[in-house]
């Protein structure tokens, strides 16, 4: 591949190739001297539209420890307030000939039209409520790690799935890879049709729960509910929020997961969420490092490998 763009294009033995390589850099990551050259003489430009602060932080530390020359854009203070366009902006930083563009943006799409444009290899930091495929990638390997594999197993992705693209790419990839998936959450945070893809639909969390290898929380975004039905938190927690009563219904070794940020007290009870017997939360931040240096390391070999291109 080109780009990493989202989890639906990855065939299931690139996305353990990805996996396999990520599990080195685990390795690699918690030595002293985390210096190698992967990414050697490359340029990699992160633009962040949205706020970030595992991806972008995973992402620019990844860059660094593989050598690459990384430059964080601050778009905050970017010709994008002045009314240039994303496309416009991505062309320009395109002229100064990057190798690597990480792009995260609100709008769902944007990221793939701008890979369009761009002659560098582009990664999805996450697009709107589309994909966010690393995340998905750091998911899948914290839980090959604590459950020795990544196929049949159950696992429960649970809150605000309309607007959530962490729950499409993870939904992607463990349904390429063979689990059982249940989501669980208010219908009125459920996308229209989602059970056509093969998954089990619950609104009751102790139901849903119910013998789960793995527990995925998401955060309630608030940010996209734009003028739609916002819950009130206190009711959410209630009905919704994972504490261990409501754990207990799973597998007594069963996982919990939240990508982050998390609202404690929301979706997640902070004890539980801190509890290292089963919160699993720390060790995707650190996935998330490993994740992003195979990626962007086998996105590298594929730029190698072609003839440097002129631009037009
Ligand atoms: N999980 C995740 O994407 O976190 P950030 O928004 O902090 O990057």
């Amino acid at each position: 591949h080109r780009h990493l763009l989202g989890i639906e294009p990855l065939r299931p033995d690139e996305i353990t190739t990805i996996l396999d390589l990520s599990d080195q850099y685990v390795d690699f990551n918690r030595r002293r001297d985390k210096h190698a050259n992967a990414l050697a003489g490359l340029t990699q430009i992160n633009m962040f539209f949205e706020n970030s602060t595992r991806t972008q932080a995973s992402f620019e530390l990844a860059g660094k420890r593989l050598g690459a020359d990384v430059m964080n854009m601050a778009m905050q203070a970017s010709s994008i307030k002045k009314g240039e366009t994303l496309i416009d902006t991505a062309m320009t930083l395109n002229a100064m000939h990057p190798d690597l563009l990480v792009v995260r943006h609100p709008h769902s799409g944007a990221v793939d039209l701008l890979a369009q444009k761009v002659n560098c290899a582009v990664l999805n930091a996450g697009d709107g409520r589309h994909e966010h495929p690393t995340q998905a990638l750091l998911d899948a390997l914290t839980i090959r790690r604590a459950k020795g594999r990544l196929h049949r197993l159950s696992i429960a992705i649970c809150g605000d799935i309309a607007h959530s693209r962490v729950a499409r790419s993870n939904l992607l990839l463990l349904h390429k890879m063979e689990n059982r998936i249940r989501l669980i959450g208010p219908p009125t945070l459920m996308p229209s049709g989602i059970d056509a893809f093969g998954v089990e639909v619950f609104d009751d969390m102790r139901e849903g729960l119910k013998d789960v290898d793995v527990v995925m929380m998401l955060r309630l975004q608030k940010e996209r509910m734009d003028g739609g039905f916002i819950p009130s938190e206190r009711e959410y927690y209630h009905r919704y929020g994972l504490d261990a009563e409501k754990l207990s219904h799973a597998k007594p070794d069963a996982i919990v997961m939240h990508p982050g940020p998390m609202n404690r007290g929301v979706e997640i009870d902070g004890t539980l969420a801190d509890d290292i017997n089963r919160s699993v939360i720390q060790d995707q931040v650190e996935m998330g490092v490993a994740v992003r240096m195979a990626a962007m390391d086998l996105l590298a070999r594929n730029l190698r490998a072609r003839p440097t291109e002129v631009m037009t």
